[in-house]
């Protein structure tokens, strides 16, 4: 695992859109895999610009989202794709197409999952997938305990994560207590693993990703096994570690 320290959280978004567009500039047709909430979406404004300044390009790159929540419509502000065409998207010169999010409104949710992991292989696997990083050491949905076996599947969210997901919607009780998520599997497949991490409440998790074991009870600790991972974290999400 290669880490890269920076200042906060600007730089790490910069960073990380450094990376992500020397790959897409590298590559004839880029798949890149996307992460939702507050970390990415420094990455995602700084990917946009280089856009508008002509610097890169989407045309030709297809896209696949970690997770969605489960039994929430496109329409609502809190689904992911709401969140994708807000953030990104509707911003950049990306074929609609292209883009794939796991839908969480089908009535068989487990052909979802085996059809997302199909789309995946079809579209010759992911070159760079993006990663944030839970409290509590998830990565995608897949809270403590998952088997690092798991494809994409369908999750019950923990407490824990609902509460800190809590913030967008009115009240606790309406985040909802399902998501489909791409698995450890799916996401351990990736030719390459960008983790981005800022932030002290995110200290304890970053010490134990990198200091301690391999263990399904640290959802991220699977990626200590990938060949081609990079974090780039910040100060404040490495004051824990030693
Ligand atoms: C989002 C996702 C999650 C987040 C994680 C960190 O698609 O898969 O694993 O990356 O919950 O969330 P933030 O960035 O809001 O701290």
């Amino acid at each position: 695992m290669k880490i890269i320290q920076v200042k906060d959280y600007q730089a790490m978004s910069e960073k990380a859109c450094e990376l992500i567009v020397e790959r897409m500039q590298k590559l004839e047709n880029p798949v890149l895999g996307l992460a939702t909430g507050s970390t990415p979406e420094g990455l995602y404004k700084c990917l946009i610009k280089k856009n508008k300044e002509g610097k890169v390009s989407f045309k030709n790159t297809t896209t696949f989202n970690l997770d969605e929540y489960v039994g929430i419509s496109k329409e609502d502000p809190n689904s992911y794709v709401y969140f994708m065409n807000d953030k990104l998207f509707d911003h950049v010169d990306i074929a609609k197409e292209n883009v794939h999010i796991p839908s969480g409104l089908e009535k068989d949710m487990d052909q979802e999952c085996e059809n997302y992991e199909q789309m995946i292989r079809n579209a010759g696997g992911i070159d760079v997938q993006v990663l944030g990083i839970g409290v509590n050491g998830h990565i995608g949905f897949n809270e403590p305990g998952t088997p690092f076996t798991k494809p994409t599947h369908v999750v019950e969210l923990t407490d824990s994560t609902r509460e800190a997901n809590a913030r967008f919607f009115a009240s606790k009780d309406e985040v909802p207590t399902h998501a489909i998520s791409m698995g450890p599997k799916t996401i351990m497949q990736s030719k390459e693993i960008l983790l981005l991490i800022s932030g002290e409440n995110k200290a304890d998790a970053v010490a134990q990703l990198i200091e301690g074991d391999v263990d399904e009870q640290m959802p991220a600790s699977i990626l200590q096994k990938h060949d081609h991972v990079t974090v780039i974290a910040d100060e404040a999400a490495l004051s824990k570690t030693k």
